[in-house]
């Protein structure tokens, strides 16, 4: 089968951007269908590292086609930024980096209308990257105010459409700010129009119907990785709502936010930390609120790539994985980070959720349930060495290794992969 999926198993930031990185070299296209600039995603090679948060991770290699599907949702100045500073870095970027004329476009009013809403009351709040994401997404679904890429290549249409739409959001951004207009922006459509066309004159090259481009590329024999954003259990539909994305971040997305059919996905891996983070709010049964878990924010740097906010963190959910695990339709899982786990005198696994006096094994299919639901721990022992020198899994400690051998028989899957450090050395292939 010509394509793979990466997905995330957990809230994002498995680390799914190494093991894109991985393997992108052995396809001849990298596909970003969900999300925008909310992902964060940090490679590192040889001590240089590298974060991208719209670009897919394949731009890095300028021999892969990279693509942002028409499911992404893209914010211009961002994507000039990205390809300005791998350009800076010696990486080219040129033709091998293509945009679909369908993707949704951001503009400021949606990171104004974000703001105003997570800051009104804090019940309301998600705790979402800010980057106008779901605000975006609503206008595409709503499609009264939606504007595509390939509308920024129209100027005349663009300055039309804009002068529609921005009156509706000033309207709506001074409903949002109930009287507290002191910090409230307002915007100008035409100023809006001349400062996109500006983006859309370096855009232009990039822009192309990346769905039959992926169609010839199946047709001629090509091989197709799709790097998923965020994690499964911020998956609109899935996920723990409302605490979630507006996209669809499992396989799921890749019909509708690239155009190749599903039936084309021959090996979906799915991402796992060796342990469980999250960003913003939402339920999080195994979280740690104690030094164990201030230790493992601080030796596994948890603080978002985007935001730089610090990460919850928690013990590893086998309960949320083998949830993923199985809406993602994942082949093996590759475990990730296990190297931060080191030094700890017992490590514990999440085996069953306590839920009104219940033990259950299953995931609850909403957030409320949740809420309510106590951990219930299966403990194993820890080591002690540093193994971000391990490459093989015999050089890991027996403890180290049972402890991998668990989440896979937890999650009900092959491990194929073993990450003892952020860099793509620091690598252990099971097969
Ligand atoms: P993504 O959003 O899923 O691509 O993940 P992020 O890049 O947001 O977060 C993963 C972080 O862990 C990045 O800073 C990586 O460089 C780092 N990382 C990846 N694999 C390992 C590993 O095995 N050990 C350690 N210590 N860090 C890792
Ligand atoms: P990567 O691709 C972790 C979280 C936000 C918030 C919720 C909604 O790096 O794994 P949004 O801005 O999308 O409306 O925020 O989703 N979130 C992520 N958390 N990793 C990500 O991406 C995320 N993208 C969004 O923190 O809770
Ligand atoms: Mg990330």
């Amino acid at each position: 089968m010509p394509a793979t999926c990466v997905v995330g198993l957990q809230w994002g930031d498995e680390a799914k951007g190494k093991i894109v990185d991985l393997l992108s070299a052995d396809h001849d296209f990298v596909v970003r269908y969900n999300g925008g600039a909310n992902a964060g995603h940090t490679i590192v090679w040889g001590g240089r590292t590298f974060k991208l948060s719209l670009l897919p991770t394949g731009v890095l290699k300028p021999s892969v086609k990279s693509v942002i599907g028409n499911g992404v949702v893209v914010y211009p100045p961002r994507f000039l930024e990205e390809v300005d500073q791998l350009v800076a870095a010696g990486i080219p970027v040129g033709d091998n980096l293509v945009v679909s004329n369908h993707a949704h476009v951001i503009f400021p009013y949606h990171m104004e209308e974000e703001r105003l809403v997570e800051t009104a009351e804090t019940r309301g709040a998600i705790g979402t990257t800010g980057r106008g994401i779901g605000p975006c997404y609503q206008d595409k679904v709503g499609r009264r105010f939606g504007v595509r890429v390939g509308e920024l290549l129209r100027p005349d249409h663009l300055r039309e459409r804009l002068r529609y739409v921005v009156p509706y959001k000033n309207r709506l951004m001074t409903a949002y700010a109930n009287g507290h207009t002191d910090t409230l922006k307002r915007f100008d459509a035409d100023q809006l129009t001349d400062e996109y066309l500006r983006y859309a004159e370096r855009m232009k090259p990039f822009v192309t119907d990346t769905a039959r481009l992926l169609h010839d590329g199946l047709h001629a024999g090509k091989k197709i990785l799709f790097e998923a954003a965020q994690g499964s259990l911020l998956d609109v539909d899935h996920g723990t709502y409302p605490y979630v994305t507006s996209s669809s971040s499992l396989p799921s997305g890749v019909w509708t936010g690239s155009g190749v059919p599903a039936r084309n996905l021959g090996r979906i891996i799915g991402v796992v930390k060796a342990y469980t983070t999250r960003v913003g709010r939402g339920p999080f049964p195994t979280e740690l609120n104690d030094d164990t878990g201030e230790r493992i924010r601080k030796v596994g740097r948890e603080y978002g790539t985007v935001t730089g906010r610090p990460r919850r963190v928690g013990w590893f959910d086998a309960v949320a994985v083998r949830y993923t695990a199985t809406l993602a339709g994942a082949d093996e899982i590759t475990v990730m980070l296990l190297d931060v786990l080191s030094g700890h005198p017992e490590l514990k696994l999440c085996t069953a959720y306590r839920y009104d006096g219940e033990t259950r094994a299953h995931f609850p299919s909403d957030s409320f349930e949740l809420e309510r639901c106590e951990p219930v721990f299966e403990t194993l022992p820890g080591w002690s060495e540093d193994i971000s020198m391990c490459r093989k899994l015999t050089d890991l400690p027996a403890a180290a290794r049972r402890y991998v051998d668990r989440i896979g028989e937890l999650a009900g899957l092959p491990v194929s992969v073993v990450s003892v450090g952020p860099d793509r050395d620091q690598t252990i292939h099971l097969k």
